[in-house]
Formats: structure tokens, sequence, C-alpha cells
């Protein structure tokens, strides 16, 4: 498939623990169900994308380096990252393909630290607080958005 309908989904630290991982704030749902149905709405409407997860900063900066030119957008929810990580932001802005921000909680009535993202700056838009939709809606919203 060309690189104008791929996409890359990078998940952030402790997304591998999505269902066991404090369920009352990050529900029953887990990573490779989130996977399995971006992947399936991704190829119903044309698109594929390649579902990463790391724990470590350095490893979603390589692939994020690895995908340029490779990948029409980024869907990514940079976990803690999101909130402390300058070199994170600093590949995304460089990577040149636009990017959507997910988050599983509504971040912004969390910890004040929460609040804070240096994502969002290099993000075309965000999605917090929906849970496993918020994944469907940024990803519908980054294919429509390749498509105009
Ligand atoms: C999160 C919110 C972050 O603050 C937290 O560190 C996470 C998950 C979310 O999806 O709600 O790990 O990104």
């Amino acid at each position: 498939m060309s690189e104008k309908r791929r996409i890359l989904v990078l998940h952030g630290p402790n997304l591998n623990l999505l269902g066991r991982r404090e369920p009352e704030i990050y529900g029953a749902t887990t990573l490779a169900e989130i996977d399995e149905s971006l992947v399936a709405t991704a190829r119903g409407r044309g698109f594929e994308v390649d579902c990463q997860q790391s724990n470590h900063e350095g490893i979603l900066i390589d692939w994020i380096q690895e995908s340029m030119g490779r990948v029409a957008g980024i869907l990514i929810n940079p976990a803690g990252f999101t909130h402390t990580s300058v070199a994170l932001r600093d590949a995304l802005a460089t990577c040149g393909a636009p990017v959507i921000e997910v988050h599983l909680s509504n971040v912004h009535v969390r910890e004040p630290f929460r609040r804070q993202s240096f994502v969002s700056a290099v993000a075309i838009g965000t999605v917090a607080g929906l849970g496993p939709a918020g994944y469907q809606l940024g990803l519908r919203a980054l294919m429509e958005h390749l498509e105009a």
C-alpha cells in the first residue's frame, strides 16, 4: 500500500497493561482490542495502520524518525511522556506528518501536572476523556484530514 494510505499508531509507556492498569481510570479494554479495532476501521476506508507500543522514550523517537516519508500520518497516545518529553515533541514536529494526540482519560480534570502536554502544540488535534472511542475518533479525523 502507498505511504499516502499508511498511518503509524504509537502507544507510550504502561499502555501495554490496559485492561489491568487502573481500570477505574483507563477501563477494561486491552491494547490488543484497541489495535484490532483501529486496523479494522482503517481497512474499511482503504488505509493501513501499523500499531506499536513502547515503554521507552528513545524507541518511540526512533520509530517516528524511521516513519519519515513512509507514513502519511501519526496517531499517538504519548501516555506519561505527554507531560515530560520535549524530545518526543521535537521528533513529531520534525517528521512532517500530521499528528493526532489521544488520551483515554480526561487529562484536564486529573492531577494538575497532566494538564500540560508537550505534544499538543505539534498535533493538528487532541482527543481526551472518551476512552477507546477516542482512538476511533482520532483515526477517523486523521483519515479525513489526509483525504481532504
Ligand atoms: C494517558 C494520560 C496520561 O496522563 C497518563 O500518563 C497515561 C495515559 C491517557 O490515555 O489517558 O499513561 O495518556
